[in-house]
């Protein structure tokens, strides 16, 4: 496990109360708040209200999710993936973690299927951790190249980073955000920009706070400066994860995230995309035609959440009542922009034969 103030991880089963517990992820940064899964009706609920969220930890959160279904249910695992299939539409590794489901529990005697749906959660949990720290541990051999040509003439590797792709959004040390972690650890002195993400800007309250926690020097900016901020020379790479990439190297990730390529192509900068090999959907080639992007709620744009002067958290309205309101919640940036794909067996470039090589 990280070392964090919380000392938890993202998820875990708690085998004393029979429950799954979470960081509720949507009081963050100001509250340290966890709580309990008890049902499938609650995790539906915390995956579709974003009290967790990121693929990674959706697909492990799904897992335990069949597991409180069948506990109460043994007969209920197609409608327990049905349930949790239409959570939230873009993140591949919600489909991913419930065809193992699937597949693993499908042949099981109802009466079976709680125990072995238990021990396949636990089993993708171990799984996600282990993958996610081989993730970092591929990309910090990439700092360290990038490092090796800077360090002559600079005295901190600038990486700009969008949404959260770090621990909170996996069970832990995250995608982008564990390639920061093993960089630092390997002594590299790292600096993050950080895009606040707007609408529910994950990166000014889930990013800072993990960075925060683990001691990493960043700066948060508006969504908007990242482009400003490689004219003048003040990132040496962009580094963000994805919530599905085709197998010919697209990738979709939290919206805004094409822009920031864009940016970085006009300046020269390298462009990676740490993820695990699940979240590579195998069965897609075109990013644009094939993914299906949420739309979430226009309250998400027209408000504001944040914590007031007597510390309590407030919502309040930013835009006219009634403005028309379009939420695209991802965005997808054409393999031809970016420069690598860090996973957990190796970097490799984003087309369909540097990702079938995976398969190997
Ligand atoms: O809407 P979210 O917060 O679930 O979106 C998360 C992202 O876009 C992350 O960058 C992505 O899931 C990669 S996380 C390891």
């Amino acid at each position: 496990m990280t070392n964090t103030e919380s000392g938890h991880q993202s998820l875990w089963y708690d085998a004393e109360s029979d429950t799954v517990k979470i960081i509720d992820q949507t009081r963050l940064p100001h509250e340290l708040v966890i709580a309990s899964l008890n049902s499938l009706q609650d995790v539906c609920i915390a995956i579709q209200s974003m009290q967790v969220r990121g693929a990674p930890l959706i697909g492990v959160t799904a897992a335990y999710g069949i597991y409180l279904a069948l506990r109460e249910d043994g007969s209920a695992l197609e409608s327990a993936i049905q349930s949790l299939a239409a959570t939230r539409p873009t993140a591949v590794n919600l489909q991913w973690a419930l065809q193992r489901c699937s597949d693993r529990l499908v042949s099981e005697t109802v009466e079976q299927r709680p125990g072995a749906a238990l021990e396949l959660a636990q089993i993708l949990e171990k799984e996600d951790i282990a993958v996610c720290e081989a993730i970092g541990e591929q990309g910090a051999r990439v700092l360290q190249e990038i490092w090796q040509q800077k360090s002559a003439t600079q005295s901190q590797l600038n990486i700009l980073t969008h949404c959260n792709a770090g621990a909170l959004a996996t069970v832990d040390w995250g995608t982008a955000l564990a390639v920061v972690y093993k960089g630092a650890a390997a002594g590299i002195p790292l600096h993050v920009w950080v895009d606040e993400t707007r609408p529910r800007n994950q990166g000014a309250s889930l990013t800072c706070w993990e960075l925060g926690q683990r001691g990493i020097s960043h700066t948060l900016v508006v969504d908007n400066a990242g482009g400003h901020l490689m004219q003048q020379g003040k990132v040496d790479l962009c580094l963000v994860g994805s919530d599905r990439t085709t197998r010919h190297g697209d990738v979709c990730n939290k919206v805004g995230t094409y822009l920031k390529a864009l940016a970085a192509k006009d300046n020269d900068i390298p462009f990676y995309v740490a993820l695990p090999i699940s979240t590579i959907d195998f069965a897609i080639e075109d990013g644009h035609a094939e993914i299906p992007l949420e739309e979430r709620d226009a309250e998400e744009v027209l408000t504001l959440t944040g914590k007031d002067e007597s510390g309590s958290q407030q919502r309040i309205a930013i835009a006219p009542e009634n403005t028309a309101v379009s939420n695209i919640g991802f965005d997808v940036t054409p393999s031809r922009l970016v420069t690598a794909l860090i996973t957990e067996k190796a970097v490799v470039p984003a087309t369909a034969e540097g990702i079938a090589g995976l398969l190997d």
